[in-house]
Formats: C-alpha cells, sequence, structure tokens
C-alpha cells in the first residue's frame, strides 16, 4: 500500500517513536474508552482519538522529572522562578515573539484558561464566538460559564479553510464580547494567515470583543511556516488579547496538567485564577518541572517529531486517496487528520469506523458531521494499522 523505500520513512524506525509501551490498565482515556468493545469478528478498537500521543515524552523532560522526583517534597507550588523565562525564551527562539515574563501565569489546562478567561471578562449571558469545526470545549464551555456561545462555520476553499468575515458580520451581536480562537486550528490543521489575523483584529476592535486566542498546537506547524501568534500582530486588538499556550501537545506531557496564559497586563495576574470560584487547583510541581524541560530543551526531539508527523501526514493522504469518496486538505499543523466522509454514502462514518475496529473522534462533536478525525501521533507500525483499517471501514 505504501512506498517502503520513502527516505522521510526513516524517521519511523528511530527509537524514541518505533515504539510505545503498552497504555492499557494505566488510566489512559484514549485506550479505556473502547476497553471492552470488539468487532464483530472479535478485534480490539485502536484509539486514535483523544489528541495525546502514543510515544514517550523526550528523554529531556523524563530527566527534569526523575530530578524533581529525586528532590522529594511536592508541597504547593506557584510559577518556579524558571518558568515564565523559559516559556519567553522558547517564544523569542522558536515563534521570534517577544513577551513579557511578568505576563504570564501557569494555568492547570487550556481548557481551564478558557474557562477563566470567559468568567473574568464576561458578563452571565454574554456571547462567546468561535468558528466551526471546533474542539469540542469551545463549544461546550460557554454554557457552563453561563455564556452563550456563537458560532460561525470556517469556509472551506480549494485549499485550506478560511474565516468567512460576511457570516461573521452577519453573526455578531451587541452581546458578543468574547472570541476564542484556535490558531493553529483543532481539527482542521489550519494556521491562519497574517492577513487573517489583521481582518480578526479589525473586527474585534469595531465590535468591543476581546480575542482569547488558544495556541496550544503552535509548536507543531508542519510546512516549516513561521507561527504568528495573534497577540504579536501590531494592533489594539493585539495589546487586548490573551494568548494560551502549553507543552502539552508537543512534548506528550497533558496529563501532568501544565499550561500558561499570557496576559495582556501583570495586573490581571491576581485576578485569574481566583475568577474561577475556589474550582481551580495550582499548577502541579512535576507539571512545571516537565514544562520548562521542554521550553528549554525540547526542540530537537520536536524537529524529529515533526518529521515523523510529516511522513505520517504522507501516509494519511495516500490512503484518502485510495478510499472512493474519502477527501481531505492536509494540514498544515498538528497531528490531526480531519476526514470528510460525506462522499463515501456511508451514513455514520464514526459507527463504520469502530464496526472495523478503528476509534476516531467522531466529527459531530467538532460540529463537523460527516466528518472523522484521526490522531497521526503514534509510532508508524499503529498508523499503518489505522489506515488499514481505515480502509476496511469503507470498503
Ligand atoms: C485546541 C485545544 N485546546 C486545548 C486542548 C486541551 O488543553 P488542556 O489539556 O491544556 O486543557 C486541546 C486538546 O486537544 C486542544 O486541541
Amino acid at each position: 500500500m505504501h512506498d517502503e523505500a520513502d527516505p522521510s520513512a526513516a524517521i519511523s524506525e528511530d527509537p524514541l517513536f518505533a515504539t510505545c509501551p503498552d497504555r492499557r490498565g494505566t488510566g489512559a482515556e484514549k485506550w479505556d474508552q473502547w476497553a471492552d468493545a470488539r468487532t464483530a469478528d472479535g478485534r480490539e478498537i485502536l484509539p486514535v482519538w483523544v489528541a495525546d500521543m502514543d510515544l514517550r515524552s523526550p528523554p529531556e523532560v523524563l530527566e527534569a522529572l526523575h530530578a524533581r522526583v529525586d528532590h522529594g517534597v511536592f508541597g504547593y507550588t506557584a510559577d518556579p522562578p524558571g518558568f515564565a523565562p523559559a516559556l519567553a525564551d522558547h517564544m523569542a527562539r522558536v515563534h521570534g515573539c517577544a513577551i513579557d515574563p511578568a505576563c504570564v501565569v501557569g494555568t492547570p489546562g487550556v481548557v481551564t484558561g478558557l474557562g477563566l478567561a470567559a468568567r473574568l471578562l464576561t458578563e452571565p449571558d454574554d456571547e462567546i464566538l468561535t468558528f466551526t469545526p471546533i474542539y469540542p470545549p469551545f463549544l461546550s464551555l460557554p454554557k457552563a460559564a453561563g455564556r452563550r456561545s456563537l458560532r460561525v462555520p470556517l469556509a472551506r476553499r480549494e485549499q485550506t479553510w478560511e474565516v468567512d468575515f460576511d457570516a461573521l458580520e452577519q453573526a455578531v451581536t451587541p452581546k458578543t464580547k468574547m472570541l476564542w480562537l484556535c490558531h493553529p486550528q483543532n481539527p482542521t490543521g489550519m494556521v491562519h494567515s497574517r492577513e487573517e489575523l489583521g481582518r480578526i483584529a479589525d473586527f474585534a476592535a469595531r465590535h468591543g470583543i476581546r480575542v482569547v486566542s488558544d495556541e496550544i498546537w503552535a509548536d507543531l506547524i508542519l510546512d516549516g511556516s513561521q507561527h504568528m501568534p495573534f497577540a504579536s500582530l501590531d494592533h489594539p486588538a493585539a495589546k487586548d488579547a490573551i494568548t494560551l499556550v502549553a507543552p502539552s501537545k508537543t512534548w506528550n506531557i497533558a496529563g501532568l496538567d501544565c499550561a500558561a496564559a499570557i496576559l495582556p497586563d501583570p495586573a490581571m495576574k491576581a485576578r485569574w485564577r481566583p475568577s474561577g470560584g475556589g474550582l481551580v487547583p495550582m499548577v502541579n510541581p512535576l507539571g512545571y518541572a516537565a514544562a520548562e524541560a521542554a521550553w528549554r530543551y525540547g526542540d530537537p526531539w520536536r524537529q524529529k517529531l515533526l518529521a515523523l508527523l510529516r511522513h505520517h501526514m504522507q501516509l494519511v493522504g495516500e490512503t484518502v486517496e485510495e478510499i472512493p469518496g474519502l477527501t481531505w486538505l492536509p494540514p498544515r499543523a498538528t497531528y490531526l487528520a480531519w476526514i470528510d466522509c460525506r462522499g463515501t454514502g456511508v451514513e455514520n462514518p464514526q459507527a463504520a469506523c469502530e464496526a472495523a475496529g478503528l476509534g476516531t473522534s467522531d466529527g459531530q462533536g467538532f460540529a463537523g458531521a460527516g466528518f472523522v478525525r484521526i490522531n497521526t501521533a503514534c509510532p508508524t507500525t499503529m498508523l499503518v494499522e489505522a489506515l488499514r483499517r481505515l480502509h476496511d471501514a469503507f470498503a
């Protein structure tokens, strides 16, 4: 099915990525989802849904964790002195972007950061705008915070997904107070262009809308282009924006619950976590240790990971081409493949995948009915098996 001579395939053999320890029985959300399910012919479901990786974290991160464990004391921990500078150095080195470490605040998750921003900077019943399809918490969190969710579909063009600015202007109301940007975007893997970011900033400034930009995927841009943080624009809307970042996707440490908010003003820090009404814990010391090591020392591993993911996207592309009715736009970022199954005539693509032993994410949860999302961050052997099952699903 695939060209074994492909030189980009060599990365699959790298011991860093060739295998993954068995995650079953560790409480891994991804593997527990279908732990008791079997296909009609008795096979387990191969999970390719939740966005974590079936790969070990980099040795540099594991070493930092070992060292922090050896310290032996794990009391309540605020941002350690090296945390914000490590992020600032990473942002400067990798994204060419200067941030003020005084504006950084550790947060136990990007999703938590979205909820905190809503509670801190909008009022009950205000609308929070987002572009669909989108990572499901963007759809559910406004309601959980007593706000309303306003959704504007992205337009699918020949080569990319784009913001539909006409639809945006028609949708906005005086109650629209916040825009949750996902940049790069989950699930489509699209990256907003500089021009598009500028137009979003104009729109936000014109309507008095605060932008919160979830840039958790910024370190996984596959096409070699430079990430442009929304807050780095020279624009009044960018000066007011909140940026949410984390090392969790890139270095596979989501379970360590460490993210960061980059606030527009250090004075906002004192009100940040308290806006969670006592429900938001501090970040934990192991999360901090892993985050700092990832930002400081994780880049060589990240570069190799990008090579693996580019190879994996090639494999996905070949498979999609082979299956009549499937289409996709190759993602410019993320390790996620967002596959349009509407041309297959299969009414419920998620059910078809599961029946073939493939545990995809159902597009429906992303406001993208008829699509499935495949997580490609795993050893190549596992991805090849997943793609074989994708064939079976639509045979
Ligand atoms: C766009 C986006 N934001 C946030 C998250 C989750 O972040 P956290 O685990 O830090 O809450 C994900 C996870 O897939 C994501 O894709």
